[in-house]
């Protein structure tokens, strides 16, 4: 370390900072909720993941990374939010390089023999073991599950890492707005399996154990990445015709050998419409964004997560509203990214939307739904949609204001309209980070001026606007 940090010195004198600009400068995305998020500038294409993982249920693990780096402007440092295990090793284009590790601001820093500039691109690897470190976000700790197996016999693990917890076992440019492609290698004890977000790409087995492959080849946001370690059946289905282009969605679901016969039998029930669901939400939505959907089961009492491809599912929450507002963040929080966190109703907005449209799909009451959804608001603090606060993230008003709002848009536009915002909305956001104020953009060219004043007025209004559309 102390030769690093004199490597680091040496570097930082020999670029000859003009006065008062660091040349090792980084600025942080700037993120409203999370000010310290990420590099400005700074572009990650892909993430090559290897993960070792000897003792699964268990905070143990080995990992190198290589990131695929680009740059918007250039870039004199790279600083990757980075939390987790000692790190080893770095490399820059295969080159051993100097680093910082600021535990204190939570980054990885690295100063290039040359700044990246914006024609180019780089490969950063860092090699780390050690102990997985947790973020305590809000009420959990996120970042990387251990769930110690039943009388220390087996064991597993997992990411679950909305909204930052991704740094706690990976260098990471740790924010939704630079979603990133993934090729992802676990390394497991016999009789466990691994499991990915994307399509399974090789099984191979060597003395440590098996090494499962996934590519994820479609990028996502770093939190979106499922990664699961446990003893798990593995159930394929049928493939789902409603990929890009009518592409064939592949399905596979991994549920945990685990569980007591007649628990894992109804834990089973909703997945079985996982199909349905991607056929009933891509009518809406317009083509599912990735090559395969389904989820992991795991057996902790945490909330669900929309992990890209591969649903981060409780036990507990096996139900189909669950299920479908996970599948509609594929969407909606995966492949239509956040450009700030504060913006986070825009994901869980629409993926609660997504379980009225389901309910009706079913035979049930819309405008049932919406009301009961309205009536659990009224009386309570509502608050404007965009969040000022890690605390208001994941709030009532982000979750059934925002699904309102639709609803509200919906009902004066009409069916046919909806249909067609939304599936403007996803084919123009697609890998875009997206804010309220692009959708708004969006709707007025869409729909209109008045469509956009009625969901700028769910939006903004400080008080909960009425539910059914003022008559014109
Ligand atoms: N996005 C998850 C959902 O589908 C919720 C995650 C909550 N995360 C948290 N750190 N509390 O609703
Ligand atoms: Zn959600």
């Amino acid at each position: 370390m102390a030769l690093a940090a004199a490597l680091l010195g040496a570097l930082l004198l020999s670029a000859a900072p003009a006065p008062g600009v660091p040349a090792a400068s980084s600025f942080p995305i700037g993120d409203r909720i999370y000010p310290m998020l990420g590099q400005a500038g700074l572009d990650v294409r892909h993430y090559d993941l290897d993960l070792t993982v000897a003792r699964p249920g268990t905070l143990e693990l080995r990992g190198e990374v290589t990131l695929t780096l680009a740059a918007t402007r250039p870039l004199a440092a790279v600083a990757l939010d980075y939390l987790g295990p000692a790190v080893q090793e770095v490399r820059w284009n295969g080159a051993a390089q100097a680093f910082t590790l600021d535990r204190a601001a939570g980054k990885l820093r690295v100063v290039p023999p040359a700044p990246l500039r914006p024609s180019e691109t780089a490969r950063l690897s860092v090699r780390y073991a050690g102990l997985a470190v947790q973020t305590p976000d809000l009420s959990l700790l996120t970042g990387w599950q251990a769930v110690p197996g039943a009388g220390g016999v087996g064991g597993a693990n997992y990411s679950l890492s909305e909204p930052v917890g991704t740094r706690g076992f990976m260098p990471v440019n740790d924010h939704p707005s630079d979603p990133a492609t993934f090729t992802v290698r676990i390394t497991v004890p016999a009789g466990y399996t691994a499991a990915a977000s994307g399509l399974e790409t090789g099984v191979v087995s060597g003395p440590a154990g098996h090494t499962f492959t996934f590519e994820q080849a479609v990028p996502i946001p770093a939190y979106a990445l499922a990664i699961h370690i446990n003893r798990f059946v593995r159930v394929d289905s049928a493939p789902v015709p409603v990929g890009v282009g009518g592409a064939a969605v592949v399905r596979r679901d991994y549920f945990p050998a685990g569980l007591p016969p007649r628990v894992a039998e109804s834990v089973r029930a909703p997945y079985r419409r996982t199909g349905e669901m991607l056929e009933v939400l891509a009518g809406w939505f317009g083509p599912f964004p990735f090559a395969a959907h389904g989820s992991a089961i795991v057996e902790s009492p945490v909330p669900a997560l929309e992990t890209a491809t591969l649903n981060t599912m409780p036990v507990r929450s096996s139900s189909e509203r669950v299920l479908v507002h996970e599948t509609a963040h594929q969407w909606f929080g995966d492949r239509v990214v956040l450009a700030d966190w504060s913006d986070v109703w825009l994901s869980e907005g629409f993926a609660t939307y997504a379980e009225l449209l389901w309910a009706q799909a079913q035979g049930q009451d819309g405008g049932e739904v919406a009301a009961g959804w309205y009536a659990r608001l009224q009386g309570r603090p509502t608050r404007p949609l965009a969040a000022t606060s890690a605390e208001e993230l994941f709030d009532q008003t982000a979750y059934l204001r925002g699904a309102l709002a639709l609803h509200a848009l919906r009902t004066e536009v009409g069916d046919v309209a909806f249909r067609g915002w939304l599936r403007s909305y996803v084919a123009v956001f697609s890998g875009q980070p997206a804010s309220t104020a692009g959708l708004l953009a969006l709707t007025r060219r869409e729909l209109g001026v008045r469509a956009e004043a009625t969901l700028r007025l769910w939006a903004e209004s400080l008080t909960l606007p009425p539910l059914s559309a003022p008559p014109s």
